[in-house]
């Protein structure tokens, strides 16, 4: 299938892997983009060193375009996004923060630039800053989809700017694909989708909960990392979203992942210090969700853990490779639009809908 998308970054079908901490990893970029779609690094919690090896690995697994994911608010983000446009990586997404100094150097060397947007009003800041693409995230989205639902958000942000769409939040199959592409879009995305296929690193235990939780099985609250944010439902989640986590507390764990993440301390304060008092208190929540996402997705431990999860979930029922799943997406997508041709009383044939 062919699409501005698909045109854009040189790719066969219209699947995105969205940048996704510690499930967007090198083995799993390199399958999304070795089955014909676009893979997004994600480089949440890595050193530049880190960013720089894992960079390394996805060009020894494929010889595919491929992308580096940075949320830019985040301690770190742009020290990896340096080393991203050094190592003139094909596609950069950036978000959460002013990515025009990326345009210029992506554009210097022929890369191309996402910009991630929940709102009409970043969507159109983005396309001033000059970015090629728009990943436009809906409600229905795992972790921080916007307040407007993807089937609302992503035709107001068509009429709003010309630029190719992915759109993300609540995507798992062909169907969605086809109403993506009728809302406007040029292609979508699939978190919760591919977090639960084969060559995800997701703990097992976890890739199992995926599949048997229902779409109304996740919470969107603000108590986990301080934005509104959705993760799947379990005890421990809605124990943990009850009521706003204390300051104290959410300083704590961040400085315990820091610890953990072998950042250094001096380098984390003047990181965060430097974006403000408020971006700071936002940051320690970030840091303290950390520890529970990560329990839930390395170890499967839905005790203490948390999962990021969309709706979407709702509509995962198996855990197939990523090949498999992309052929079974194209192939419903293409039944799809094969029915619509009907209802609406062509006799196309099913090749001239490909
Ligand atoms: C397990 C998991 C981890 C995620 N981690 C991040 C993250 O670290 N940063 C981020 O901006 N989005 C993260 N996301 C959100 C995705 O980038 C994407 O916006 C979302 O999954 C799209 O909606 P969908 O889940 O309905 O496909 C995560 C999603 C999942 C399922």
């Amino acid at each position: 299938m062919k699409t501005r998308i698909t045109e854009l970054f040189g790719i066969e079908h219209p699947l995105v892997l969205p940048g996704m901490t510690y499930i967007s990893v090198p083995e799993l970029v390199a399958a999304v983009c070795n089955a014909g779609g676009l893979g997004i690094m994600a480089s949440g919690g890595m050193s530049a060193e880190q960013c720089r090896s894992s960079i390394r690995r996805i060009r020894e697994l494929t010889d595919k375009p491929f992308g580096v994911g940075v949320s830019l608010i985040m301690p770190g983000a742009k020290e990896c996004a340096e080393v991203a446009l050094d190592a003139q990586v094909p596609v950069i997404n950036f978000s959460l923060g002013k990515g025009d100094w990326i345009v210029q150097r992506a554009h210097a060397y022929g890369g191309k630039v996402i910009a991630t947007v929940v709102t009409e009003k970043h969507a159109r800041s983005a396309a001033k800053m000059g970015v090629d693409a728009l990943l436009v995230t809906g409600h229905e989205a795992a972790a921080h989809g916007g307040e407007v639902t993807t089937l609302v958000l992503v035709p107001a942000i068509r009429d709003a700017v010309e630029l190719p769409i992915i759109a993300a939040g609540g995507f798992a199959g062909g169907r969605g694909l086809v109403a993506a592409l009728s809302l406007g879009a040029d292609a979508v995305a699939l978190g919760t989708r591919l977090a639960a296929s084969r060559e995800s690193p997701l703990h097992d235990n976890t890739k199992q909960m995926v599949v048997a939780k229902q779409v109304d099985e996740t919470i969107y609250s603000k108590n986990f990392d301080g934005l509104p944010c959705r993760v799947m439902k379990t005890p421990a989640a809605e124990r943990i979203t009850a009521k706003p986590r204390g300051l104290f507390s959410a300083v704590w764990s961040a400085l315990q992942v820091a610890r953990e993440l072998k950042t250094p301390i001096p380098r984390l304060l003047r990181d965060l210090f430097a974006q403000g008092l408020k971006a700071t208190l936002q940051l320690a929540y970030f840091g303290a969700a950390s520890l529970a996402i990560k329990r839930a997705i390395m170890f499967g431990d839905h005790e203490q853990g948390v999962q990021l999860i969309g709706q979407a979930q709702g509509l995962v029922r198996d855990v197939p490779s990523v090949a498999e799943l992309f052929a079974n997406v194209m192939s419903q997508a293409q039944s799809v639009r094969h029915d619509l041709a009907l209802l609406a009383g062509k006799t196309a044939r099913v090749d001239e809908l490909v």
